[in-house]
């Protein structure tokens, strides 16, 4: 932990350093109302305006910082957190519904979005009249905000809180075979069985036609319709991002090919460890077996999960010898059991942070991950959205997470896995050597934003960098023309042959009736 404090205080001062005279003018947009997702954007928009450059950024959790004397952020949060209920986005992500019926779900908040953030007035006046020299803009499969980019005729960069959609990494050049990696939401990678590669492969193919079809034509629409009729078409804006940052760590993502221009972040959101709130660290302390830390993070909230889980859980629990820490967003929790402690809000990396802490009961969230991994708490993972199925299945491999699928689980199940990641060591070793494999990095991941961030701005765009898998077209890339020419040759080839063949059987058929 010295270590960790250490590298931030090397942060507060080397990294946060004024550039002199070249400071930039950058605009940031995070549409997704969401605390996981924005507790990776908000570093970067704090970093940038600490190191001097003047950022405003468009978002519904503004840092809401007055020492940030070079940061303007203009608040979304009613307007979007209104659309991110009324979609229900926690329900129809469910992980038992099938893919196809996400993306267009997405795809149909996000429209919405663009109409609240583009038609924000304050937000109008600033893209209307104002000039910048780098765009940072969250990409959550739609690609809409892009089109700022060829408006304000500035370089941009895509930003997300977890790895890229199959459409990103297209969009960006990503050689994306669906034999090795399908969608973030279907969770196969690396090894696939024939199902799963056929699964992976029509998916693939279902979602360049949803996106070339209809996705990307709506979305173009829309851009048009706030920042005029002129744009370049957006499919066409949008392999033109200058770079996209994901949270796409390789040890807990299986490694894949990238361009030179995707860039890998993770850990964004860590802090340095504080100390408990005295109510919290009292309770924490007295549990004599340990404390059970158990959330579902922010987009799953525990009030929402089935009625049949929920009493499971509970009867679990109550058979535990541990006392429960719950992140419940409710006043009253019927039929509690006497060693749950329940609180609207926790301070979680702080309670990950405990020595008191044994278990860490997830949803698998990303950013809830990359805290036990920080924190180096083993986890119980119930996933239900989203990811999280892909992370849970990708940490109980390595060994630092005991998997339950909710759909199925039994109490006995539930129970057993707390205890049995509580008191085996080999959970928490585990965890330890996982935290030391990401964590080994030459650059941070705040550090790589702001490298990034200002090689874009300084080359006016990373135009020098465009892979040529960005512009190819698909036959070309998967090599249909050269494939269609070699067999058209080996057929033409086959009939000579057959016709020499022919005629020479002929010939001697003659050559024998003459003699
Ligand atoms: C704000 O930006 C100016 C100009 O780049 C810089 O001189 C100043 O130190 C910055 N202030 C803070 C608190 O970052
Ligand atoms: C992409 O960028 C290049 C160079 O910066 C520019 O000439 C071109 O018009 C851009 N295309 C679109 C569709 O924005
Ligand atoms: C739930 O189903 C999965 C596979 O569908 C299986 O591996 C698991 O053992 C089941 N769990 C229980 C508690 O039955």
């Amino acid at each position: 932990m010295q270590y960790k404090s250490f590298i931030f205080l090397l942060l507060s001062i080397e990294l946060y350093v004024l550039p002199g005279n070249n400071a930039a003018r950058i605009l940031c947009i995070f549409q997704m109302p969401a605390v996981s997702h924005q507790a990776t954007f908000k570093p970067i928009s704090r970093a940038l305006s600490l190191r001097g450059h003047e950022v405003i950024a468009v978002t519904p959790h503004p840092i809401n910082d007055p020492t940030l004397v070079n940061l303007t952020e203009i608040d979304t949060s009613r307007a979007t957190y209104e659309i991110i209920l009324r979609h229900g986005f926690e329900f129809f992500m469910s992980k038992e519904l099938p893919v196809q019926s996400k993306i267009p779900k997405i795809f149909a908040m996000y429209y919405e979005f663009a109409h609240v953030i583009l038609g924000n007035e304050q937000f109008k006046k600033i893209y209307q009249e104002q000039h910048f020299d780098l765009i940072i803009s969250q990409i959550y499969i739609s690609p809409i905000m892009f089109a700022l980019s060829a408006k304000l005729n500035t370089p941009i960069i895509g930003v997300s809180s977890m790895g890229g959609w199959s459409g990103t990494h297209v969009a960006a050049g990503n050689p994306n075979p669906p034999a090795l990696y399908s969608e973030m939401f279907l969770h196969y990678n690396g090894d696939l069985t024939f199902y799963e590669r056929l699964k992976s492969t029509l998916y693939f193919l279902w979602s360049r036609f949803y996106i070339y079809f209809i996705a990307m034509p709506k979305c173009d629409a829309i851009a048009r319709k706030f920042l005029g009729p002129d744009l370049p078409y957006l499919a066409d804006i949008e392999r033109n991002v200058s770079a996209y940052f994901l949270n796409i760590n390789p040890i807990l993502y299986t490694p894949r090919p990238m361009v030179p221009t995707v860039v890998p972040l993770s850990f964004m959101h860590i802090q340095p460890k504080k100390d408990l709130p005295e109510d919290i660290k009292q309770e924490v302390e007295s549990s004599k077996n340990g404390v059970i830390y158990f959330s579902l993070g922010s987009n799953v909230k525990s009030i929402n999960i089935p009625q049949r889980v929920r009493n499971l859980l509970m009867e679990a629990f109550s058979e535990l010898p541990y006392k429960i820490l719950w992140k419940f967003e409710n006043e009253e929790l019927p039929g509690k059991p006497a060693n749950v402690i329940i609180r609207k809000w926790l301070p979680q990396q702080d309670v990950l942070a405990h020595s008191n802490v044994k278990v860490f009961v997830s949803q698998c969230g990303l950013q809830s991950t990359e805290e036990a991994i920080d924190r180096e708490i083993p986890m119980v993972g119930i996933p239900f959205i989203a990811d999280q199925e892909m992370n849970g299945i990708r940490l109980a491999k390595w060994g630092v997470l005991k998997y339950i699928d909710y759909l199925n689980t039994t109490k006995e199940e539930l129970k057993n896995a707390i205890i049995e990641v509580a008191e085996n060591p080999i959970y928490r070793e585990n965890m330890k050597k996982l935290k030391k494999l990401m964590q080994d990095e030459p650059m941070t991941g705040i550090e790589k934003v702001i490298w990034w961030a200002e090689y874009t701005i300084r080359h006016k765009g990373t135009r020098h960098l465009r892979s040529p898998t960005v512009d190819i077209e698909w036959y070309k890339y998967f090599l249909l023309d050269v494939f269609g020419i070699l067999i058209l040759g080996v057929i033409c080839l086959g009939m000579l042959v057959r016709m020499l063949i022919k005629c020479y059987i002929k010939d001697k058929k003659g050559k024998v009736k003459k003699s």
